[in-house]
């Protein structure tokens, strides 16, 4: 590839919370711009955009991400879940939503599609997570509310309503 095709927009196609979007991304723009600019996804957050905050986070094949680690075109072919597909249809919001709402988890809300992101990762993959797993899940958010307190409240919450559920 010559060098300046790195700048040169081309067609991609991305299915997002199970709708394809097709659209065009210059090879170098990451995920969380692609999601943000071209989707209109304004969910997914960007803080640091190096790595490190954890507001960017979405699931990509079912696996927490860095979005702005990720180049949009790296994703052609992945099944990617943001923060928007999240409630049902119907708008209801989901048991892991629906405790933060409850236990005013969310604080300002900047980090909240992010750390909503990597618990639905922890409640996908673990009938039973406890509070320490929660807690190693948190450390890689930094928020600057800090507190963290009703957010593992809230992930407590909805692990004891999935389970109900189940029962
Ligand atoms: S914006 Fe991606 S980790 Fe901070
Ligand atoms: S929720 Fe406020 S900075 Fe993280």
């Amino acid at each position: 590839m010559d060098s300046s095709d790195y700048s040169k927009a081309r067609p991609i196609a991305l299915r997002v919370n199970g709708t394809l979007y097709q659209s065009t991304a210059e090879p170098r723009q990451h995920l969380a711009d692609h999601l943000r600019g071209e989707l209109r996804l304004t969910g997914t957050h960007v803080g640091c955009e190096h790595g490190v905050c954890g507001a960017c986070t979405v699931l990509v094949d079912g696996v927490s991400a860095r979005s702005c680690l990720m180049l949009a075109v790296q994703c052609e072919g992945a099944d990617i879940r943001t923060v928007e597909g999240l409630a049902h249809a119907d708008g209801e919001l989901n048991p892991l939503q629906q405790a933060f709402h409850e236990l005013h988890a969310l604080q300002c809300g900047f980090c909240t599609p992010g750390i909503l992101m990597s618990l639905t990762e922890l409640l996908a993959s673990h009938d039973d997570p406890d509070e320490q797993q929660v807690r190693d899940v948190l450390s890689g958010h930094l928020c600057r509310c800090t507190g963290y307190q009703n957010i593992v409240a809230a992930a407590l919450r909805a692990v004891q309503t999935l389970r109900a559920g189940k029962a």
